[in-house]
C-alpha cells in the first residue's frame, strides 16, 4: 500500500466511492465522489491527539468487533494515507457542532467539520475491477454456536486474534475469560459445500461451491499455533481436506507430523460447559465409522469465502455479468481468465472467485499486463461482428437501445440509432429486438440465416429440425459432442449465432413456415451468457413465440429451449435425442396446417407475463416431458427455469385467467 501511495503514476483515492461511468474502451468517464474526511489528510501527522477525548467509542470492523475504536480513528494501521478520518454518522460534532473535542486537541488544526463530498471526474482508458470477497457469516449454522456460546470464533477473528496488529497484539486468549486456550478445534467448509441449492433455495447455510482457501488457512494457522504454543491440542474436522497448490501438501503433511489432528466428519452439535465455558462437539468421524465426542477451550469456524456486496453495484456500473455463484464472470475461462464481457474492463483477485494471495497475485499481473497492451496499441481493434443500423429502415424507437446490454447504442428522442462500434459486443440483441429489422449483424446478417433456413428445409422439411446454437457454449458443446464420437440423431440442423439473444422471433417463424417439425432455441447456461444477460432476452423471445404459436393453433411444444455449456457433449447428444423424439411425433398434418396458419398470423409484440407486476400463483409447464407443478412466479426475480424431471428449460409459465 505504502508503494502505492507513493508511486508517481497511481493517484490513490482513498475513502471514495464511483458513481458513475460512460462511455467505452479507450475512453471510459468515471464519476468518483471523494467522500469528506474531515480531517485535512495532507497536515494529518496521525499523531492520534485528537483520539482521546473523543466520547464516541464504536465496535472496530478491522479487528471483527474484538477491540473499540473512537468516532475519529484510522480505518487500519498500513491505512494509506495515514490519516485520520472521522465516521460522520458517529460523531457527536458534526452539524450542529455539539462537542468539538477532537477539533480542540489537534494542535496542527488538521480538523475542518465543513468539509464536503468532492465529485472528481477522470479519463480513463481501461478499468481493473478488484473489489474482493467477504466472508460468509455462520449465523444460520447454528448447531455450531456461533451466536450463542463466546468461545465460537471465525477463522477471520482468529486471524485477528493472533496478529501482531491485533487487539491481544498476538496473545491468543480465549474471548470468555482472556485466558490461553490449550484444546483448539477447527471446523472446516463452514458455508462451503455446504447444501445443495435444491436443499438449500435462498443460500442461507451456505454456497455449495468450494472456497479455495479455507484448508489452507487452517493449515497455516495450525502450524502458526504449534510454533508459539507448541502443547497446543489441535484438532481439524474436514470433509476432505483440499491441498492442491504447489507445496501445499508438504504444508498440510507438515500440520499432521507436528500432531494436529485431523478427523474426517463434519460435526452434528456443539455444546456448551457453562461452568467453564468448554465446547463438547458431537461428530461422526467417517474414517472410523464411530460417534465421538471432543472438548475444546475454544472453536474455530473455518467460514467460507463469498461475493462482496458492493460488487454488485460496480457490477451494474460495468454491465459486468456474475457467474452462478454470484462472482465476476471472465470473457472466458481459458482464454482470457482476466479480461470481462466487456471490453476494456479487467479482472483481478476475489471479485471473479476466492483465490488465495499468490492467485490473486498473479491475476492482477495478468491484468495489468492486459491493459498495458491495450493502452500501449497506436489503435484499438475491435471485433468485426458488430451491429450496423440501416438508416432507411431504422424507426427511431430506441427499442434496440433499451435491449443492448453493454450500452453501446446511441439513442435520442427522434434520432436514428448509433452504434458505437467500440462497444459493441457483437451479441444481436439488439438485431433480434428491432421490431422493424433495422439492424443487422456483420457476420451473422438476417440474410445468411434466411438462406441458411431455406437451403435446411428446401428438401424432406419433416425429417429435420432447426437448432439454433450460441457461438460459445452449445455450438461447443456439439462441437464436444462430435470430438468424443458421441452418437445422437443426425436430423438437427444447427444453425450457429453468436449468442441466443440473436435469434429473432422471424427466424423461428420462418422456419416453422418452411415446414420445419421443431426448432430448439440453444444457449449458454442461464447466467453464463457471454454476453451479460443476452439469453434472458432469448427467453423473453421464446415466451412471446410460445404465445403466439398457440394463439395460431400450432403446438407450442415444437419450440423448444436449453442451456448447455461446451463441456456439455454428453448433454447436447441427450437434448438431440430428446428433439428428435418430439420431431418423430410431430405429424405431416401439423406441420401443414402450421405452415398455412403461420403465413397470416403475427408474433404477439410482447408476452403476457410482462404484464405481471407482483409474485402471482402459476402453473409451470415442461415442453420437454410434461411434467406440471404449481409455484408462485417472481416477475421481478431472475430465476432460471428447469423442469425437476427432466432437467430441461423448455419450461412455460402459465398464468390462468385474465392478467
Ligand atoms: Fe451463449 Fe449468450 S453467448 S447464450
Amino acid at each position: 500500500m505504502m508503494d502505492v501511495g507513493r508511486h508517481p503514476n497511481i493517484v490513490l483515492m482513498a475513502y471514495s466511492e464511483v458513481e458513475e461511468i460512460a462511455g467505452y474502451v479507450g475512453n471510459f468517464t468515471v464519476r468518483v465522489r471523494k467522500k469528506a474526511r474531515y480531517v485535512d489528510e495532507d497536515e494529518c501527522t496521525a499523531c492520534g491527539d485528537c483520539v482521546e477525548p473523543c466520547p464516541v467509542v464504536k465496535a472496530d470492523e478491522f479487528q471483527m468487533g474484538l477491540s473499540t475504536r473512537r468516532a475519529i480513528y484510522i480505518p487500519f494501521p498500513q491505512a494509506v494515507p495515514s490519516a485520520y478520518i472521522i465516521n460522520a454518522h458517529e460523531c457527536l460534532g458534526n452539524n450542529p457542532i455539539a462537542c468539538g473535542k477532537c477539533r480542540e486537541a489537534c494542535e496542527k488544526d488538521c480538523i475542518d467539520f465543513d468539509m464536503q463530498d468532492e465529485i472528481v471526474e477522470i479519463k480513463v482508458g481501461a478499468i481493473v475491477v478488484a473489489t474482493g470477497m467477504d466472508v460468509y457469516d455462520p449465523t444460520p449454522m447454528d448447531e455450531y454456536g456461533y451466536t450463542s456460546y463466546t468461545n465460537v470464533i471465525t477463522s477471520m477473528e482468529f486471524e485477528r486474534l493472533i496478529s501482531a496488529g491485533g487487539p491481544t497484539e498476538g496473545h491468543l486468549v480465549r474471548p470468555s475469560d482472556r485466558t490461553q486456550p490449550r484444546r483448539i478445534g477447527f471446523i472446516q467448509c463452514v458455508g462451503s459445500r455446504t447444501a445443495l441449492a435444491e436443499n438449500n433455495p435462498d443460500g442461507a447455510r451456505g454456497n455449495p461451491y468450494c472456497s479455495n482457501i479455507c484448508c489452507m488457512n487452517t493449515v497455516k494457522d495450525s502450524l502458526l499455533l504449534k510454533d508459539h504454543y507448541p502443547d497446543t491440542d489441535i484438532a481439524v474436522f474436514y470433509m476432505d481436506i483440499r491441498a492442491f497448490g504447489k507445496g501445499f501438501e508438504d504444508l498440510y503433511m507438515r500440520s499432521r507430523a507436528e500432531g494436529v489432528r485431523y478427523i474426517r466428519g463434519l460435526p452434528g452439535e456443539v455444546e456448551e460447559d457453562p461452568a467453564t465455558g468448554n465446547l463438547v462437539v458431537h461428530v461422526e468421524n467417517t474414517t472410523t465409522g464411530l460417534l465421538e465426542q471432543h472438548e475444546f477451550d475454544m472453536l474455530v469456524l473455518s467460514v467460507g469465502a463469498i461475493p462482496r456486496q458492493e460488487t454488485d453495484a460496480v457490477r451494474q456500473l460495468l454491465t459486468l455479468s456474475r457467474t452462478g455463484d454470484g462472482f465476476l464472470m471472465e470473457a472466458h475461462p481459458k482464454l482470457r481468465p482476466v479480461d470481462s464481457p466487456t471490453r476494456g474492463v479487467y479482472i483481478a483477485g476475489c471479485a471473479e472467485s476466492p483465490k488465495d494471495v499468490k492467485d490473486s497475485v498473479t491475476q492482477a499481473s495478468a491484468a495489468a499486463a492486459r491493459v498495458e497492451i491495450l493502452l500501449n496499441a497506436p489503435t484499438i481493434k475491435v471485433e468485426a461482428i458488430t451491429a450496423v443500423v440501416d438508416e432507411e429502415l431504422c424507426k427511431k424507437c430506441g427499442q434496440c437501445a433499451d435491449a443492448c446490454p453493454y450500452s453501446a447504442i446511441v439513442w435520442e428522442k427522434k434520432q436514428v440509432a448509433r452504434v458505437i462500434s467500440a462497444a459493441c459486443a457483437g451479441c444481436g440483441t439488439c438485431s433480434a429486438e428491432c421490431p422493424y429489422g433495422a439492424i443487422t449483424m456483420r457476420h451473422f446478417t438476417d440474410q445468411q440465416i434466411y438462406a441458411m433456413l431455406d437451403a435446411f428445409l428446401a428438401e424432406d422439411p419433416q425429417e429435420k429440425f432447426i437448432a439454433f446454437a450460441c457461438n460459445w457454449c452449445s455450438y461447443a458443446g456439439a462441437d464436444t459432442a462430435g470430438t468424443s464420437r458421441l452418437q445422437y440423431p443426425p436430423n438437427a440442423r444447427i444453425i450457429r449465432t453468436m449468442c441466443s439473444g440473436r435469434v429473432r422471433p422471424d427466424f423461428v417463424w420462418y422456419a416453422f413456415r418452411k415446414g420445419a417439425p421443431v426448432v430448439l432455441v440453444s444457449g449458454c447456461h442461464y447466467a453464463d451468457c457471454h454476453y451479460i444477460s443476452a439469453n434472458r432476452k432469448a427467453v423473453e423471445r421464446v415466451d412471446v413465440l410460445w404465445e403466439g404459436l398457440e394463439a395460431a393453433g400450432v403446438r407450442p411444444e415444437r419450440l423448444q429451449l436449453d442451456w448447455c455449456s461446451a463441456a456439455e457433449g454428453q448433454k447436447w447428444a441427450r437434448i438431440m435425442r430428446e428433439i428428435e423424439e418430439l420431431r418423430a411425433a410431430v405429424t405431416a398434418e401439423e406441420i401443414d396446417q402450421a405452415r398455412q396458419a403461420l403465413q397470416e398470423a403475427k408474433i404477439p409484440k410482447r408476452s403476457r407475463l410482462d404484464k405481471l407486476e407482483k409474485p402471482t400463483p402459476a402453473t409451470m409447464r415442461c415442453y420437454r416431458c410434461g411434467n406440471e407443478w404449481a409455484v408462485v412466479f417472481d416477475p421481478h426475480a431472475d430465476a432460471e427455469r428447469m423442469c425437476a424431471a427432466c432437467r430441461s428449460n423448455s419450461v412455460r409459465v402459465m398464468i390462468d385467467g385474465e392478467l
